[in-house]
């Protein structure tokens, strides 16, 4: 096994649409997943319902999102802005120094009452920026998939 497949992927928040079909996606194409959730029964429900669906040699599990970050240095984030700092401050003291955290998280103007048509601005420049300012100190890269046109990446 090289070091690519021993590594697990933790989805953060990834019992919702976004992180559920990205880890059936990298389950499926043979890595190591562990759904992150607020709840760890409901993480468990949705590591059962991936592996149902991405077939006999799926590796995913469920952990609570603390669990999850501990477990891991491979980290994707896919909760709703609204919930994004809280959580990051919650999580912090479980994020491995080093760690690679992945962002999806886009600013929908839903959050605030809006549109889920319209995004709002950050005042750091973008969602992912706010979340690099949130995790400890020596992570390693902080990507933001928000659009596009926007996306940021720093080391
Ligand atoms: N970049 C892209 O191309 C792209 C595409 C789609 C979505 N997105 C973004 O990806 C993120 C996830 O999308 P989604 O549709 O999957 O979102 P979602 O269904 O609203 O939420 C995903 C999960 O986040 C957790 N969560 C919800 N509210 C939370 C809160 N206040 N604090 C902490 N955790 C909370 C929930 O899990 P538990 O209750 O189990 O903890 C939920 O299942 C959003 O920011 C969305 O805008 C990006």
């Amino acid at each position: 096994m090289n070091a690519r497949m021993s590594r697990a992927i933790a989805v953060i928040g990834g019992t919702g649409p976004a992180g559920t079909g990205l880890a059936l996606r990298w389950a499926r194409a043979g890595e190591t997943v562990i759904i992150g959730s607020r709840d760890a029964a409901r993480a468990q429900q949705t590591a059962e319902t991936i592996s149902e669906r991405a077939g006999a040699n799926a590796q995913v599990s469920g952990m609570e999102n603390s669990a999850a970050c501990a477990a891991t240095d491979l980290l994707v984030l896919t909760v709703p802005f609204e919930g994004q700092a809280a959580l990051l401050k919650q999580l912090k003291p479980a994020i491995r120094p080093g760690s690679i955290v992945i962002d999806a998280t886009v600013p929908l103007a839903a959050s605030v009452g809006g549109r889920a048509s319209r995004t709002i601005g950050v005042w750091q420049g973008s969602a992912a920026q706010q979340a690099a300012e949130l995790v400890p100190k020596g992570f390693r890269r902080m990507c933001s998939t928000a659009t596009a046109t926007k996306t940021w990446i720093a080391t």
